[in-house]
């Protein structure tokens, strides 16, 4: 089977004191997929996360992202070759309006990627790019509205627009549904299903019916290692992964 994978782990392992919250862990992320990272609370999901953007030092095992071993790069590197996480990196500024939230994301691009002689650095590109940005999340008429002021799902669409500004290659999304109610996670699983177009997503998601919707791949976690993997109808009827699921539910 070919496969163009976009990142790849091997062995990953982090270590707490001994604790090993990640623990020899071999992801493989398809290319063009939206790919779920789920399993229950603790397994280390957002461990992983944290050790992909290098927010965190893994103890052992390496990371490659396009052929590329980027186990020893800093996380500003590692933003600069398109691997990005919304809703950390890119957390919005409440006194800003929406426009302005995403004309810094988009002057932040610009600046770590030293074209600003090019067009789209002029104020009025600034703008049009950024009003482009907001009609793709379908915000269009939130751009002068204050960030603290918008209603929490557009919040996260919000944060959205702001990752993309970044134009990430891999986009990373922790959670994108928590606390939302229904319309919203509707809403946010359509937005993701549009901007995965052309880009990879890899996300910790909890609801399982956002998962089985978007996901191509699943990877579950337990305990810091992997547990199953394989498609939603393959792992949703895994014997494992239903009791890894009912032993933390009961
Ligand atoms: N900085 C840390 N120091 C010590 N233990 C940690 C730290 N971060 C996470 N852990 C532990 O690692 C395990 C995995 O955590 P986490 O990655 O947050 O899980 P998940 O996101 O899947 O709920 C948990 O047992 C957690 O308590
Ligand atoms: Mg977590």
């Amino acid at each position: 089977m070919t496969q163009d994978l976009i990142l790849e782990t091997r062995g990953l392992t982090k270590e707490f004191k001994g604790f090993a919250a990640v623990s020899d862990v071999n992801l493989r992320v398809q290319r063009g997929h939206i790919h779920a990272l789920i399993g229950p609370n603790g397994a280390g999901k957002t461990t992983v996360f944290n050790l992909l953007t290098k927010f965190l030092q893994p103890s052992r095992g390496t990371i490659t992202f396009n052929g590329h071993d980027i186990s020893h790069e800093e996380p500003a590197q590692i933003a600069r070759r398109g691997v990005i996480r919304s809703f950390q990196i890119s957390a919005t500024f409440g006194h800003m309006t929406a426009m302005e939230n995403v004309r810094v994301a988009l002057q932040r691009k610009l600046g770590t990627s030293f074209h600003f002689w090019r067009p789209e650095a002029s104020l009025h590109g600034l703008n049009a790019r950024a009003l482009e940005l907001l009609e793709a999340v379908d915000l269009a008429s939130y751009a002068r509205t204050l960030a603290a002021e918008m209603p929490y799902g557009r919040k996260r669409a919000l944060e959205i627009a702001t990752t993309l500004a970044l134009d990430p290659e891999l986009m990373l999304l922790d959670e994108p549904t928590q606390g939302m109610g229904h319309e919203d996670v509707d809403r946010v699983v359509e937005l993701i299903r549009k901007v995965s177009a052309n880009r990879t997503v890899l996300m910790v998601e909890h609801n399982l019916s956002v998962v089985e919707t978007l996901s191509d791949r699943i990877t579950v976690l337990q305990r810091g290692q992997i547990l199953a993997e394989g498609g939603y109808a393959e792992v949703s009827q895994d014997p494992r992964v239903l009791e890894a699921y009912v032993g933390v539910e009961a």
